[in-house]
């Protein structure tokens, strides 16, 4: 009886000492945008609330700019296991589900309020599950912003964009978006954009107001035209084998904390579409130009016959559910 004790006390402190000394679960978190950014603040929040909150028991490292993995790598590297979060724009998700294409239709949201409506409400929050028979789990939506064409010369009409070469992500809405343009669309890395527009290798590209000033591309783009024509928008997702692995409890603490750094960024989101379009304003690097209500027009007839051609894909009720969401 006295041997069972002892064998039982020892086999205790033996458990009480590997949980003790368990090693913490691991989230690494990839993104490819600069620090000062709502998707770069988002994750070091989170990171922040992960460490105030599940000392031990998890740990957040965030790797910024691409320095672990590109968006077009990420997604196959989580299914891998090498990483267990990001947030890759909306436009990244195509090889995974063709639904999530809504977001890129030009011309689709009038304001960052409609993005929003359409997101939280019953159609957005079913597209968090769009990925579910890939092992992905989307666990929510962070804003950044609208996007703002950018070149060298002033494009005010879409015979301006006619010719020449855009930078866009790799998604095939915007290409169709850029070909009913007569431009020319080319799909490449984020970590590439600046090198192709300082050395002219493209005209263009195609960014919101945060990317455009953190990555320093109104440096190189004289140009910068209001058009507020797309939306570029993050989906923070993870795979749904680490995701159901961690303990029930740990997976609560760690949704909350996320949602929280979600708010938080998308708080930064707001604040950094005006503070970053007014410094490039007041920069002298770059012009910013206004288009009239008649050439913002032209944009939208040349540009929304993409709608239709995705329509089999996407799914008219989806269009017309996140169109509804302007009123
Ligand atoms: C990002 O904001 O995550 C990058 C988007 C892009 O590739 O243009």
């Amino acid at each position: 009886m006295r041997f069972l004790t002892v064998a039982a006390t020892a086999l205790a402190l033996t458990m009480g000492a590997q949980s003790a000394f368990a090693a913490p679960v691991e989230i690494k978190f990839s993104h490819v945008v600069a620090e000062n950014t709502p998707k770069g603040q988002m994750a070091n929040k989170f990171k922040q609330l992960i460490a105030e909150r599940l000392a031990g028991k998890v740990e957040v490292k965030v790797y910024p700019n691409s320095q672990l993995f590109g968006d077009n790598k990420v997604l196959e590297a989580m299914l891998l296991g090498d990483v267990q979060m990001a947030a890759p724009s909306l436009s990244k998700f195509q090889k995974y589900t063709k639904q999530l294409q809504v977001f890129d239709l030009p011309f689709l949201f009038k304001d960052m309020a409609a993005v929003e409506r359409f997101q939280q409400g019953k159609d957005g929050q079913k597209l968090l599950t769009s990925l579910q028979s890939k092992g992905l789990v989307g666990l929510g939506y962070l804003h950044n912003g609208m996007k703002q064409m950018s070149g060298y010369a002033p494009i005010r009409t879409p015979n301006d964009a006619s010719g020449k070469k855009f930078r866009i992500m790799t998604s095939d809405v915007l290409q169709a978006q850029f070909e009913a343009v007569d431009a020319v669309p080319l799909k490449k890395p984020f970590s590439e954009v600046f090198t192709l527009l300082q050395t002219k290798a493209i005209d263009g590209a195609e960014n919101p107001w945060s990317n455009l000033y953190s990555k320093k591309f109104f440096e190189v783009q004289p140009y910068i035209t209001e058009t507020n024509h797309g939306l570029l928008d993050y989906m923070v997702v993870t795979s749904a084998e680490f995701w159901t692995e961690l303990d029930d409890d740990l997976r609560v603490e760690v949704k909350k904390a996320l949602d929280e750094a979600i708010a938080f960024g998308n708080e930064v989101a707001a604040e950094k579409s005006e503070a970053d379009r007014q410094a490039i304003i007041d920069s002298p690097r770059s012009d910013v130009v206004s288009i009239t209500d008649a050439e913002r027009q032209q944009w939208v007839t040349a540009m929304k016959p993409v709608w239709k051609q995705f329509e089999g894909e996407i799914g008219k009720e989806l269009i017309d559910a996140a169109e509804a969401a302007n009123n």
